[in-house]
């Protein structure tokens, strides 16, 4: 990988989140490293709780209150967004980089019309008006395949549909023409049909716009669908990361393995969301020593339980932290 190629580059990131009473610290991401390419997109799967959401919000630098990024660094063009002050960040967050949330109300407000919504980041951060905004917005909307824009436009959030509002979101995410777009969970909210025409829809745009996108998952089918690589999280920490046709066919942590293993019959690349796997994830305040996965782990070795497993690299680009792993 040249650096010239490297857009996002995170390292040995740690965001942990503090209790009221001050004691209790919940490392949600735990030294997580990575590189995006320019172009390329990454799936981040886990269970619930594995730090996903924390890993993108920490990156946007849009954490909730209680949320520290407490080392590491992001190097988004190969500038730390750590050291970049609250402003700067809203104009990178405004222009260079933007997120889809889980959920399409939380980013929209009910008391705006979508239009005014849409129109408000062209305004602030591309300075346009009059017929360049209206023509820049009927684009977007077009973009996002929304019929009658005209009429849509002047539609408040209330009016709309749980796909037609993701798309809203979608245009307001492109509208500057960001070079990365982390989308979590984006059609978690939605039903099936138009879960996969919202996929289509981030497929042409990735496309289009040569951008970075990072996606945050349950679903095996939808990174199958999308993602040239995926990380697999597990307690905080990156267990494995490799090309998403070795992850499905080679994967080599017993999590990893477990996941894919949870996907109902039939369904490898169909709509593979995920199964609950046997036994409960770790709580994140209180880590045992050595490797999390342990306590569920099918293959574990007196080891595990002591020492946490450093990166085994199995092939090109595809890497696990596992001990048995180091065996083989
Ligand atoms: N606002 C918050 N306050 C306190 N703890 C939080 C908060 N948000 C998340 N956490 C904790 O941080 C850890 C990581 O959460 P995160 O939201 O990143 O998980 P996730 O992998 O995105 O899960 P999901 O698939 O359910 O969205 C969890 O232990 C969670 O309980
Ligand atoms: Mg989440």
């Amino acid at each position: 990988m040249g650096n010239g190629d490297i857009l996002l580059q995170v390292k040995d990131l740690k965001t942990y989140i503090h209790g009221r009473d001050g004691l209790r610290v919940t490392k949600a991401v735990d030294g997580v490293s990575f590189a995006l390419r320019r172009g390329e997109t990454l799936g981040i799967i886990g269970e619930s709780g594995s730090g996903k959401t924390m890993t993108a919000l920490s990156i946007m630098r849009i954490l909730p209150s209680a949320a520290r990024v407490v080392g590491g660094e992001i190097l988004f063009n190969g500038e730390n967004l750590l050291t970049k002050s609250a402003a700067e960040m809203r104009r990178l967050r405004g222009e260079k980089m933007s997120m889809i949330l889980q959920d399409p109300m939380v980013s929209l407000d009910p008391l705006f019309t979508v239009g005014s919504q849409l129109a408000e980041p062209l305004r602030t951060h591309l300075r346009l008006g009059g017929a360049a905004l209206a023509h820049r917005m009927t684009e977007l909307m077009s973009a996002v395949s929304i019929p009658s824009p005209q009429q849509r436009l002047k539609q408040y959030p209330h009016q709309m549909s749980g796909g037609m509002l993701q798309r809203i979101v979608g245009a307001i995410a492109i509208s500057c023409d960001p070079q990365l777009l982390i989308a979590d969970e984006p059609t978690t909210a939605l039903d099936p049909t138009v879960q996969a025409q919202f996929l289509d829809l981030l497929e042409t745009l990735r496309d289009s716009k040569h951008l970075s996108v990072i996606v945050v998952t349950h679903d095996f089918g939808v990174a199958a669908r999308l993602c040239d690589r995926v990380m697999v999280m597990y307690a905080g920490r990156i267990v494995e990361m490799g090309p998403i046709r070795e992850i499905f066919e080679h994967p080599r942590h017993p999590y990893t393995k477990a996941l894919l293993a949870s996907i109902p019959d039939g369904t490898e690349f169909g709509t593979g969301r995920l199964k609950s796997i046997e036994g409960q994830p770790p709580d994140l305040a209180a880590l045992p020593p050595g490797c999390p996965f342990a306590p569920r782990c099918p293959s574990v070795v007196p080891r595990c339980q002591r020492d946490y497993p450093p990166e085994f690299r199995v092939a090109t680009e595809h890497a696990a932290n596992c001990w048995q792993v180091s065996a083989s």
